[in-house]
């Protein structure tokens, strides 16, 4: 690729624009889409005992991810830039204290971490893609399947190759641009996404658990709720939303000023709800259908699924269209993790997006490396308390960093920025929408975040 910046899609703001606003909601959904949904939402809705977990959630989705979701993209695109000098910006237009660009800063920080543990994961659904596309498990027992997941962690150079594999894929769109790289992949890997997604719910629904599958996800016991659970089902419906660390405030300053962005943000979160369920849909009923485990953990979709595939009919083909997803789903999530520190780091260096990319990338790359010796040779380095390295990447950014994040964007757009009408007028919320946003973005959002962030530290 030759120099593209400061091509046509930078024109007349220095900053670059989505094609459309359609293009906007299928990038924004392909960043919403993600490991949160497929992998890891099944795992806690079977750890936390099903229907009144999934209504908790869907709680939090509306109470308060959706009002969040709206601040970060009217921040966004009010500021048409990177989200540091999002903040620091409207905080001198609102002559407010310019500290609030620290939380830009907890973004970035969030970005570099995320994407490291993040991109480990994502090398797992390629190492099942490899394995289903070969058939390697062919005629293995159920202890042999296990097997070979705890093998896969305790061996450093698979999962390295993976991580590495996948973050250069990452990083190689990126580094394309945003119209030439992001967008590009993402309008054609999304409704792929949609139609394997659908073809599995359809295989599932055909299988004697789906019935039973149903019910666990949609018929309510509240018996069965934890006070944990609720935490968990509060953050992930940040993590879900990739709220929190600026990745939907970039994507936002990529549209142009006049967009209205209520109806968006609802579409994102239906779009990403239906997503995480339809998952649930098309799991389940596999897992029941063999007399598996629901509550299994994080191993789930890595032992769980794949013993239940090895006895289906065209078992292999579903596995393939699986992983396949997977990936397509992690990796338009991975792009949008790098995104805003890319942006930041461009801006602030003037270097250009192609070297950015791959410096960055580099830099996330060695972190990942720490994150998945964390599984054999490091295991015993402990970073917080009991924690290896990995959990700790993932406990201090989903439960310290992204809410942080998140309470300082709410706040932030609420009591500073559409205090001021000149500022209020730049957001793009309607006046009717405009007092119920504000109450569910400036008060229960971080009356809440608060909560999740308080059970985070104690
Ligand atoms: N939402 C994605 C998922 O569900 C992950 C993700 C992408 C994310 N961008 C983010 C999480 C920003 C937190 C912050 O897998």
């Amino acid at each position: 690729m030759k120099k593209s910046f400061n091509t046509e899609e930078q024109k007349t703001t220095g900053h670059s624009q989505w094609s459309n606003r359609g293009v906007f909601l299928l990038v924004a959904i392909g960043s919403a889409v993600g490991l949160g949904n497929i992998w890891k939402f099944p795992y806690i809705v079977g750890e936390n005992g099903g229907g009144a977990f999934v209504l908790v959630y869907l709680l939090c989705i509306v109470l308060v991810g959706v009002p969040v979701l709206i601040a970060e993209i009217a921040l966004g695109k009010s500021a048409q830039s990177n989200p540091v000098s999002a903040f620091s910006n409207l905080a001198v237009a609102c002559k407010a204290n310019r500290f609030w660009a620290l939380f830009g800063y907890v973004g970035i920080i969030s970005g570099f971490l995320i994407l490291s543990f993040y991109s480990v994961v994502a090398g797992w659904s390629l190492e099942y893609l490899r394995v289903f596309i070969q058939n390697d498990l062919l005629g293995s027992d159920a202890r042999a399947v296990e097997q070979y997941f705890t093998q896969l962690l305790a061996s450093p150079n698979t999962l390295l190759l993976w991580h590495s594999v996948f973050m250069l894929l990452t990083v190689a769109i990126a580094a394309r641009g945003v119209r030439k790289g992001i967008e590009k992949i993402i309008t054609w890997s999304m409704p792929i996404l949609f139609v394997i997604l659908v073809i599995l719910v359809l295989y599932a629904t055909q299988l004697e658990g789906f019935s039973k599958a149903f019910d666990y996800l949609f018929v309510v016991d509240f018996s069965k709720l934890t006070t944990d659970g609720v935490l968990i089902a509060l953050g992930h419906s940040f993590f879900t939303l990739s709220l929190g660390m600026g990745a939907m405030m970039v994507y936002g300053s990529y549209l142009q000023k006049d967009t209205p962005v209520v109806k968006l943000s609802f579409m994102i979160a239906i779009a990403d709800t239906l997503v995480a369920l339809m998952a649930g849909l098309a799991i389940f009923p596999l897992i029941f259908t063999y007399g598996l485990q629901s509550a299994s953990g994080p191993s789930l979709l890595f032992i769980s699924l794949p013993n239940a595939l090895l006895n289906l009919p065209f078992g292999q083909f579903f596995g393939i269209a699986f992983f396949f997803l997977l990936l397509i789903a992690a990796l338009s999530s991975a792009i949008s993790i790098l995104e805003p520190v890319l942006s930041f780091v461009q801006q602030k260096t003037r270097l250009s997006r192609r070297f950015t990319a791959y410096l960055i990338g580099s830099i996330v790359w060695l972190i990942g490396i720490s994150a998945l010796l964390a599984f054999n040779n490091w295991s015993d380095v402990h970073l917080l308390g009991e924690r290896n390295i990995f959990d700790s990447l993932d406990y201090v950014t989903t439960n310290i960093l992204l809410p942080l994040g998140g309470f300082g964007i709410s706040i932030f757009a609420v009591w500073v920025v559409s205090k001021q009408s000149s500022t209020r007028k730049l957001l793009g919320i309607s006046d009717s929408k405009y007092p119920i946003w504000r109450i569910s973005a400036g008060i229960i959002a971080p009356i809440v975040i608060g909560v999740i962030a308080w059970n985070g530290l104690s």
